[in-house]
């Protein structure tokens, strides 16, 4: 089983968009797939099974009184699931602090699902809080989504270099170009020559595309709708890429 999260201290940069998409597209491809959505904003879990909501029982799963594998749901589409979150995930980052695993908790939630999923989907809300480091704990690629402005790599490069810092595994940092609009001079320059700091940055990039912001009415993901869109190639060709290079099979 591989674990992978998307992630970005910055908020609105596409992560859930690209987290659904990518869990969708691992399930259909054959993988058996769990998205955990760890954002009290439960916007993944709103695209894949707009019914569910979290069970809010929270501190009792942290404390290893609740059986983790009891908070999967199934979703419409065949091999995935998913564990919705709900308004008690803002307080996740506490009940972890409290915890005496230290940063092994989440990683260790998720370690039974190894017998039943091929890939665990992680979609993180935008913050660099104990759940980052949690997350980065527990994770073989941590997925960046960066709008290719200069306020974005900066916020890329400070992230970095705290991973660094802390020795949570720099090397698991992939980042990718998200709503990129091709018409923006600042755009098409900062893809044609990204900077040094990007390293690992995969080709594979998610134009903006107003059909993606459609996946809120539809409360679906972007191929079951529209499966033939140059948004959904995108989201294809992303992950296949990651796939390749995180080796997920
Ligand atoms: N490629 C895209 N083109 C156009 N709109 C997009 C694209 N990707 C995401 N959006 C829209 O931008 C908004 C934020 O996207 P998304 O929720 O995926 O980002 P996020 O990084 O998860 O945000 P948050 O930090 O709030 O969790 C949503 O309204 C979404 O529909
Ligand atoms: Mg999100």
């Amino acid at each position: 089983m591989k674990t992978i999260a998307f992630y970005n201290l910055k908020g609105g940069v596409g992560k859930t968009s690209a987290a659904v998409n990518c869990a969708w597209l691992a399930a259909a491809s054959g993988l058996r797939t769990l998205f955990w959505d760890l954002d009290p904003q439960g916007a993944g879990g709103w695209y894949l099974a707009p019914g569910e909501s979290g069970s809010g029982k929270l501190k009792k799963l942290i404390q290893g009184k609740l059986p983790v594998g009891r908070l999967v749901t199934a979703t419409a589409y065949e091999k995935l699931d998913l564990i919705p979150s709900d308004l008690a995930y803002r307080d996740l980052d506490l009940a972890i602090r409290r915890h005496a695993d230290g940063d092994r908790t989440l990683s260790k939630l998720i370690s039974p699902f190894g017998e039943e999923y091929s890939l665990v989907v992680l979609d993180c809300p935008p913050s660099l809080s104990e759940l980052a480091e949690q997350v980065f704990a527990a994770t073989d690629a941590v997925l960046v989504p960066l709008i290719p402005a200069p306020l974005c790599l900066r916020t890329y490069e400070q992230t970095r270099a705290f991973v660094k810092d802390k020795g949570l595994g720099h090397k698991r940092l992939y980042p990718f170009f998200s709503l990129v609009d091709r018409r923006r001079s600042l755009h098409r320059n900062l893809r044609a020559d990204p900077p040094a700091s990007l390293k690992r940055l995969l080709k594979a990039e998610i134009p903006y595309a107003a059909v993606v912001e459609r996946m809120g009415d539809r409360a679906l993901p972007l191929p079951v709708f529209a499966p033939n869109d140059r948004a959904t190639q995108a989201y294809r060709a992303l992950w296949q890429e990651i796939a390749e290079t995180v080796h997920i099979s």
